[in-house]
């Protein structure tokens, strides 16, 4: 907290775009330490290199306030603006688990916002962190339990509970609050957010709210669970920044999906995006794309036409055959693939040992993939598209 004094504002403005290797901050420490409290120097180093670290998540990071939890668990600047977007301008929007601002620099912009952290320390940067990107203006910041907290007047909330507690990380499924008290906020305040893990059971979904599963790029970043007065499908896969998104449900009551076609593999290898395996799209895709199944139960796609979609990573397939080691490793060394990324899906082995065996030499690279085609091991080589994805 000295950090938002006077003298802490500007010892970090002495650091700012300081990216302080350990001699740097050495030579730093010794240089201001006559200058400023040795503690508060020690603390603005610190922040200086979380700040550093930040600018993975965060365009403004050089002028926010990080702890090193608050800012591991902290949504990022994309991923939040996407989440807030939900929520209607001029609304009343609680963050009942706010720590250093992550959501609430979102939530806050055009709209009117409670925060909410157990956390004093968390709770002043969040309200520093809003300010840096001008959310502040209609702002409380309430030290509480965000169960104790009266939500009369309140038009929306938002929730993104702890999934560690005391510096370590909470068993798998396990939130605070938990997930079942955050699901009943609805009952008291029909627009509800709820920030999850990615990994999230489906099952745990409740029957009118929505699942959304995000990534950016190829990496899953979270799910996000939108009460029933949020919700706009039932299940749905958004891919950042370019906010993409492919949604299903609630189904017509009319004639179910038609069947995806399982056949062998055709000239492109479609690597659905983890948040569309996720949501259960992987299908959705298909019919969308016109393309079929390789297998009833892996979630590869083919098509004989090149689709470039943000949904999955499409390939090229030079070589696609049931798998035998010896054969590929021919037709490795025959194509001069001398670096090859392997990957298993539906078939056992192991991928090192496997990449030894194959003996690779030569100039070109390529996909290796061991797979299952209707229940046959398979084996594919693969290249990428050229040129941008
Ligand atoms: C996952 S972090 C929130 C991250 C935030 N959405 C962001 O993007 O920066 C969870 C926060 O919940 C707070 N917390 C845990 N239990 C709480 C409770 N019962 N009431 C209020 N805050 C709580 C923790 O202090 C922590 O700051």
């Amino acid at each position: 907290m000295a950090l938002l004094s006077p003298d802490g504002r500007e010892l970090l403005g002495r650091l700012s775009g300081e990216e302080a290797g350990p001699d740097r901050a050495l030579q730093l420490a010794q240089e201001l330490r006559g200058r400023y409290p040795p503690g508060l120097v020690a603390a603005a180093l610190t922040q200086q290199a979380l700040r550093t670290a930040a600018r993975a998540k965060f365009s403004r990071a050089e002028q926010m306030l990080f702890t090193r939890a608050g800012l591991e668990q902290a949504s990022s600047e994309v991923t939040s603006a996407h989440a807030a977007a939900r929520y209607p301008a001029g609304a009343l929007v609680a963050d009942l688990c706010c720590g250093i601002g992550g959501n609430l620099i979102a939530l806050g912009a055009g709209r009117r916002a409670l925060a909410v952290d157990l956390d004093q320390v968390s709770l002043a940067f969040a309200r520093h962190n809003a300010g840096v990107y001008g959310a502040a203006g209609q702002l409380a910041a309430v030290r509480a339990d965000g169960r104790d907290v009266a939500l009369a007047g309140v038009d929306a909330v938002f929730i993104d509970p702890a999934r560690r507690a005391g510096g370590q990380r909470l068993a798998a499924g396990r939130s605070e609050p938990p997930l079942g008290w955050c699901l009943e906020l609805a009952g008291r305040v029909p627009a509800v957010g709820i920030k999850a893990a990615p990994g999230l059971p489906r099952e745990l979904v409740p029957p009118g709210w929505e699942a959304e599963f995000v990534a950016a790029g190829r990496e899953l970043k979270e799910a996000v669970l939108w009460s029933p007065a949020l919700a706009t499908a039932r299940w749905r896969a958004t891919v950042l920044p370019s906010g993409d998104t492919l949604a299903a449900g609630p189904g017509p009551a009319g004639a179910p999906a038609a069947a995806v076609p399982v056949a062998a593999p055709g000239a492109f290898l479609l690597d659905p995006s983890p948040a569309v395996t996720r949501a259960g799209l992987v299908e959705d895709l298909a019919r969308a794309l016109g393309a079929w199944k390789i297998d009833p139960a892996i979630a590869f796609l083919s098509a004989d036409a090149e689709h470039r979609t943000p949904f999955a990573r499409t390939l090229r397939v030079l070589e696609s055959a049931p798998w035998h080691e010896r054969r590929f490793a021919r037709r490795l060394r025959d194509l001069g693939i001398g670096a090859a990324d392997i990957r298993r899906r539906g078939l056992a082995g192991d991928v090192p040992q496997i990449h030894r065996r194959l003996g690779l030499r030569g100039p070109g690279r390529a996909t290796v993939i061991l797979t299952r085609v209707s229940g046959r091991p398979w084996g594919l080589i693969c290249a990428d598209l050229p040129g941008p994805a």
